[in-house]
């Protein structure tokens, strides 16, 4: 009888870094029989954590509970955690979780191997095995598969880790110090997932302008992102996330002059007052980011800058918070992700206990944050209209209507608007011409131009 393939179940909470690394982990999985499965049938469960803020922390452990009700009936099944809340919190996981079997965090994904034979070798006494393997330092890349999830976007990490150290911030602490990979390894990955039929590359990275800083000859993030451009093929490049004091006139001169990398920018602002500013310690004031989002403004047309908000950071007082909310409309930003401050551990904010701010107005600035956003999310939208954009098509779906059944294709412009449009041709990876005729909060409608 033919072996079956072992199944793995893989859980990704977290940014897009996370959803990469899932991407690799299952590679590496795979060259040692594992498959990817549904959770009814898997024998390996991770969970790959994020632990940017106590709620998403939560949620890793809700599942693990999960998990840990199956194995009763199920003993055979093996249980890890990865990510970032296994980086921060190490054995403790062990401790707490009696069902669990695995714990590796950021820096040792390449160890996967090593790690599932010791936990598959049986231990001398019979006893079941359960392994911390927690690095300090990061292992060296290897050659393994990568199963990249279907559709038109891969993601393709350059860098890291960061070096910022904001005072709100476990990320430094998870995903440790700045590191990046070698222009070749980049370029050679990006041939592959060309050829692989992919029509968008999403470049990732903490702070991406610090790339090559760490590397022999110091390659800058403009010289990549020029590099990366030449490459032949239909297909267009994004990157996320830019600190906003590290984006170069360079880099502003190669998206500008480049054919395939796309025109936006997401540089979080976190607040828009300057006393808050420092004492989230990023290194620059209100005056100083705008000057950045206009330059950029200036320079490269129909440009799209995004960013990111907290609410309710300690001792944020409420003339402080209105600053942010002015900041969103003042400089126009396209559309910001929110959140309400969460204090981490071992952060120097999170010591801050008796300056933070009640959940309820948390909450309320939160919603008010948001109000702001949407607003002027739709202003920028309202911009839109009358343009034409070049649509990459991600899905199409059939709607219906009192003409019957009409297909409706769903894709993003080069400046990361969402555009519907109807079309009866259109396909997933098409790029379209789509004049834009009404702008909604969160997306364009248009018609496509044959
Ligand atoms: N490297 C990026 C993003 C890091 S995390 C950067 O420099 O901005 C993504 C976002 O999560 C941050 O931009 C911030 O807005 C938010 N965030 C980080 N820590 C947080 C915390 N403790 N509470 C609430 N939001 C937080
Ligand atoms: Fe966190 Fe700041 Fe680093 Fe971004 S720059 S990852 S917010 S410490
Ligand atoms: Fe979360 Fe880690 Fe990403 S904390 S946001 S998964 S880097």
């Amino acid at each position: 009888m033919e072996k079956t393939a072992k199944k793995v179940y893989i859980e990704t909470l977290g940014c897009q870094m996370n959803k990469s690394d899932t991407e690799r982990i299952l590679g590496i999985l795979s060259h040692f029989g594992y498959e990817k499965g549904e959770e009814n049938e898997a024998d390996f469960f991770i969970v790959n954590t994020c632990s940017i803020r106590k709620l998403s922390e939560d949620k890793a452990y809700s599942k693990l509970g999960v998990w840990g009700k199956m194995k009763k009936n199920k003993p055979h099944i093996k249980i890890a955690i990865a990510g970032c809340v296994a980086q921060q919190e190490k054995e403790i996981l062990l401790k707490k979780f009696p069902y669990l079997d695995l714990v590796f965090g950021t820096h040792n994904i390449y160890e996967l191997p090593e790690l599932i034979k010791e936990l598959e070798t049986p231990a001398p006494d019979g006893s079941r095995k359960r392994i911390c393997a927690i690095r300090d330092k990061a292992v060296a890349e290897k050659e393994f598969n990568i199963i990249r999830s279907k559709g038109i976007n891969a993601w393709l990490p350059i860098m890291e880790g960061c070096n910022n150290f904001c005072t709100y911030c476990i990320v430094p602490y998870t995903r440790g110090r700045e590191r990046s990979r070698e222009v070749e390894t980049v370029l050679n990955e990006a041939k592959k997932i060309i050829s692989e039929g992919y029509k968008e590359i999403t470049l990732l990275g903490q702070n991406v302008d610090s790339y090559g800083k760490d590397l022999e000859g110091k390659p800058t993030f403009a010289y990549l992102l020029s590099e990366l451009d030449k490459l032949e093929g239909n297909f267009r490049i994004r990157f996320t996330t830019s600190y906003p004091t590290d984006i170069t006139d360079d880099v502003i001169e190669t998206v500008k002059n480049a054919d395939k990398i796309c025109e936006c920018f997401h540089i979080p602002m976190q607040s828009g007052n300057d006393r808050v500013l420092k004492a989230m310690n990023r290194r620059y004031n209100r005056v100083q980011y705008s000057e950045i989002v206009n330059k950029i403004r200036t320079q490269i047309k129909d440009v799209t800058i995004t960013s990111d908000f907290i609410a309710g950071f300690p001792s944020e007082s409420e003339e402080e918070f209105n600053d942010t909310l002015s900041a969103i409309e003042e400089l126009r930003l396209d559309y910001s992700n929110t959140a309400a401050y969460s204090p981490r551990p071992n952060t120097p904010a999170g010591k801050m206990t008796d300056k933070f701010i009640p959940s309820d107005i948390k909450k309320r600035r939160l919603a008010i944050l948001n109000n702001a956003v949407k607003a002027a999310s739709k202003k920028s939208n309202e911009l839109s209209v009358g343009k034409t954009y070049e649509v990459l098509v991600e899905k199409v779906k059939e709607q219906d209507s009192k003409n019957g059944l009409k297909r409706i294709a769903e894709g993003r412009s080069r400046n990361n608007k969402v555009v519907h449009f109807e079309s009866q041709t259109a396909k997933d990876g098409d790029f379209i011409n789509v004049k834009i005729k009404e702008a909604l909060v969160w997306c364009l409608k248009g018609d496509e131009i044959k």
